[in-house]
């Protein structure tokens, strides 16, 4: 495909699900633009659609039919224009996609985006809608090109796909086994990010704590870490989703001692209930849990510890349900992400007789959000006072603050210049609610002059 068959054609992607998909849509826009196609945000003017979809919940699935249904419109009225489909419901539904949405052109999947360009130019050639579905990576993972949609803070995936079977989740089916990228390509690839000024990285995978492991010579993510640490101007360094089965002491310390890995660990629990654990499948028991927490916060007082929480897991009693709540409360999350059991495709948990009627789910969802809020209030009242690092994001959003994060993740809005957006400042703690704190700038001397 050559740039100038596409020149001034113009792209516009929407992405659902977790920073994984995000990232993956920046470099489906990298691979594009290589081609002509540049971003649009307005999706009345784009040649080409394209969704990068979720499967990990019902809702996420339902939602990628209505938003097809509504483009199917724009695309009448843009001849010549194309729908795509990517991303997890892509990989699982495959050609059923265009079974049920003829107007869709081509669905690709997990694995094959980056041929993205030339699966485009033959539906161009052809007229003709085409699936692709791969169901491995290819070997030798390639370097894609990327537009990054931030330009303070950038996404780098080290480690694809996932080895757990967990009962409840989809994302080894539709992601396949783990595979991590080189040391020396992630390197690589972080030095050319600081060299250009990014002043944070955010290491992405769906069980990031388990990088290297299928690596010659085996390694692990806390000698990642350290070798980050060493590129010239590193700004801060982050990672997302842990296991807390890998989370080796290795990795713990590593954390301590490179300054800018940050002091936030997102290592989901699930549940706050053993037997609800053992059948999900999840490697662990709570002991075994609060070990981690406490080697982080025995080395780390004031490190930030999050997760995800499941309610409503077939068969879940409530007294099981009441433990996840008693859990909540011991831990003390910083955050959580929580979301009631919703049933998926090829995962033993959907087919067991025991599901929890959707009314129940909702109402044990209601009331651990509110405890997790009350939680999280909390935890954030502690920061009141104290002064915080913060990388300055933007604006928040249609107010005239200022919005950044401090090393813990937390949000911070405050008063203050934009010159200081993609800067890094002090800032006093005035306010605290349950997602967000109120800060004042502290004036620094360089500031004043
Ligand atoms: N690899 C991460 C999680 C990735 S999926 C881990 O092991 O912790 C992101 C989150 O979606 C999960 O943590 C889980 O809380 C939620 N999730 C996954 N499958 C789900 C399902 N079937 N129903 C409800 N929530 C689910
Ligand atoms: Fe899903 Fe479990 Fe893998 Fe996380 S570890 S992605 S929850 S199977
Ligand atoms: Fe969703 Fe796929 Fe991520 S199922 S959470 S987009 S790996």
């Amino acid at each position: 495909m050559t740039a100038s068959q596409n020149a001034g054609k113009k792209v516009y992607i929407e992405t659902f699900g977790c920073q994984m998909n995000k990232s993956d849509s920046e470099h489906m826009l990298g691979l594009l633009d290589e081609v002509g196609f540049s971003k649009t945000d307005d999706i009345k003017s784009a040649d080409l659609m394209i969704l990068n979809t979720c499967a990990i919940r019902e809702g996420a699935e339902d939602k990628v039919y209505s938003y097809l249904g509504a483009w199917a419109r724009y695309k009448q009225k843009r001849p010549g224009s194309l729908i795509a489909v990517g991303g997890c419901v892509a990989q699982d539904a495959g050609s059923q996609l265009i079974d049920r949405m003829p107007y869709v052109d081509l669905v690709f999947g997990t694995h094959n985006f980056h041929r993205l360009p030339e699966l485009i130019e033959q539906v161009q050639d052809t007229g003709k809608p085409l699936v692709e579905i791969a169901q491995t990576l290819p070997d030798d993972l390639p370097d894609t090109p990327v537009v990054r949609l931030n330009d303070i803070s950038a996404w780098v995936s080290i480690i694809y796909g996932c080895d757990y079977n967990c009962t409840y989740c989809i994302v080894p089916y539709v992601r396949g086994r783990e595979k991590s990228r080189s040391i020396d390509s992630i390197v690589q690839e972080v030095s050319e990010l600081t060299a250009i000024n990014y002043k944070e990285v955010t290491l992405l995978g769906q069980n990031v704590t388990a990088y290297g492991h299928d690596l010659d010579p085996k390694i692990n993510l806390g000698h990642l870490l350290r070798a980050l640490g060493e590129i010239p101007n590193m700004g801060r360094i982050r990672f997302l989703t842990g296991h807390p089965r890998d989370l080796s002491i290795d990795i713990i310390d590593a954390v301590k001692e490179v300054p800018q890995a940050c002091e936030y660990f997102h290592i989901p629990i699930q549940a706050g209930d053993n037997r609800t654990l053992r059948r999900m499948a999840r490697g662990y028991n709570i002991d075994f849990y609060k070990r981690k927490v406490d080697e982080i916060r025995s080395r780390m007082p004031d490190a930030a510890i999050t997760s995800d929480l499941i309610v409503g897991f077939p068969g879940e009693t409530e007294e099981e349900f009441m433990n996840t709540i008693r859990l909540v409360e011991e831990i003390g999350f910083d955050a959580c992400n929580t979301a009631a059991y919703s049933p998926r495709n090829h995962t033993p948990a959907a087919n067991w007789p025991d599901q929890i009627p959707e009314f129940e789910k909702g109402e044990r969802l209601r009331f651990l959000n509110a405890v997790v809020s009350e939680v999280s209030h909390k935890c954030n009242q502690r920061y009141l006072g104290t002064s915080q690092e913060i990388l300055v994001e933007g604006k928040s959003g249609r107010s005239e603050r200022l919005t950044g994060r401090t090393r813990t993740n937390k949000i911070v809005n405050f008063e203050g210049p934009d010159v200081l957006i993609g800067q890094l400042v002090n800032v006093s703690i005035t306010a605290a609610n349950p997602w967000a704190l109120r800060g004042a700038l502290k004036i620094e001397a360089e500031l004043c002059h």
